[in-house]
C-alpha cells in the first residue's frame, strides 16, 4: 500500500527532517504515528498526500512510485487519500455541512446521496445541529469533528489523520478512534500521528515512531497481553 525507501526531507537548505526512513504500510492496516514535537510527523504526512517531495528515496503509494508520475496521473492517487490536517483547514466561508460534503460534490455524487450520507455522519460525530454553521463560530474540538467528517465522508483507501483527537475531551476522543476502526475493517489503510499515550495503550496498533529524523517500528502487543500495563 505504502512504502518508502531511503527516504530524505529537507526544507530549503535546512538539516534534513527526514533522514533515509524505509518502512512498509500493509493494505488495510493500521498505525500510529508518534514522536516529540517537532520530530518530522506532519511532515512525513505531508509526503503522503503529495504535499511536497522528498529530497531523497522513493515512495511508492498503491503499488506505484509516485517520484516517477506526472501531475495528472497523481490525481486519481490523491483522491483515494483522505486527510485530516492538523490546522484543520476548513473552508471558512462554507457551512460545516458544505464542508463536509465537498469532497462529494467533487466526485459529482447526487445532491440526496450526499444529503444522506452527510447528515447521518455528522450526527454520528456529534455535530447533528451544527449542520449550517460556519466553521469559525465553532470550537477548536467541533471543528476538528468537522475535519475528521471530511477525511472519511469518501471512504477513502488511506486514512491519515495528524492529531485528530487532539482537541477532544476523551470520550469524544473514543468515539472517534472507533469511527477509524470501523472505517480500518471496511479496508482503509490507517496512519495516526498522536502525542497521547492514552490513545496508544487504549487501542493496541503497530507504532512508527520517528525521533531526530529516525524511526523505529513497534508491533502492536500480541492479544493475549492486550490490556495488560
Ligand atoms: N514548512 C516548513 N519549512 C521549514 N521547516 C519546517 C516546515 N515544516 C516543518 N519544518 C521543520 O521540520 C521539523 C519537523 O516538523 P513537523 O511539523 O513535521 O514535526 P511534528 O512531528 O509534526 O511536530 P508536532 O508534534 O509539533 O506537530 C521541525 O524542525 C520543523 O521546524
Ligand atoms: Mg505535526
Amino acid at each position: 500500500m505504502i512504502r518508502y525507501d531511503h527516504v530524505g526531507l529537507r526544507y530549503g537548505i535546512g538539516p534534513e527532517v527526514l533522514s533515509d526512513i524505509s518502512f512498509n504500510l500493509d493494505p488495510g492496516s493500521f498505525h500510529f504515528l508518534t514522536g516529540p514535537s517537532g520530530a518530522g510527523k506532519t511532515s512525513l504526512m505531508t509526503l503522503l498526500y503529495l504535499g511536497r517531495k522528498p529530497t531523497r528515496g522513493i515512495i511508492s503509494m498503491f503499488g506505484q512510485n509516485i517520484g516517477a508520475m506526472t501531475r495528472e496521473q497523481l490525481v486519481p492517487i490523491r483522491q483515494r487519500v483522505g486527510v485530516v490536517f492538523q490546522d484543520y483547514r476548513l473552508m471558512n466561508h462554507l457551512s460545516a455541512f458544505d464542508n463536509v460534503a465537498l469532497p462529494l460534490r467533487i466526485a459529482g455524487k447526487p445532491e440526496k446521496e450526499i444529503k444522506n450520507n452527510v447528515e447521518e455522519l455528522m450526527h454520528w460525530v456529534g455535530l447533528g445541529d451544527h449542520m449550517n454553521a460556519l466553521p469559525n463560530t465553532m470550537s477548536g474540538g467541533q471543528q476538528q469533528r468537522i475535519s475528521i467528517a471530511r477525511a472519511v465522508i469518501t471512504r477513502p483507501r488511506l486514512l491519515l489523520a495528524d492529531e485528530p483527537t487532539g482537541n477532544l475531551d476523551d470520550e469524544i476522543g473514543f468515539r472517534l478512534m472507533g469511527l477509524f476502526e470501523q472505517l480500518n475493517r471496511m479496508g482503509t489503510t490507517i496512519l495516526i500521528a498522536t502525542h497521547s499515550q492514552v490513545m496508544m495503550d487504549k487501542f493496541n496498533h503497530s507504532r512508527l515512531i520517528l525521533d531526530k529524523g529516525s524511526m523505529t517500528v513497534v508491533p502492536p502487543k500480541p492479544k493475549a497481553m492486550e490490556g495488560a500495563a
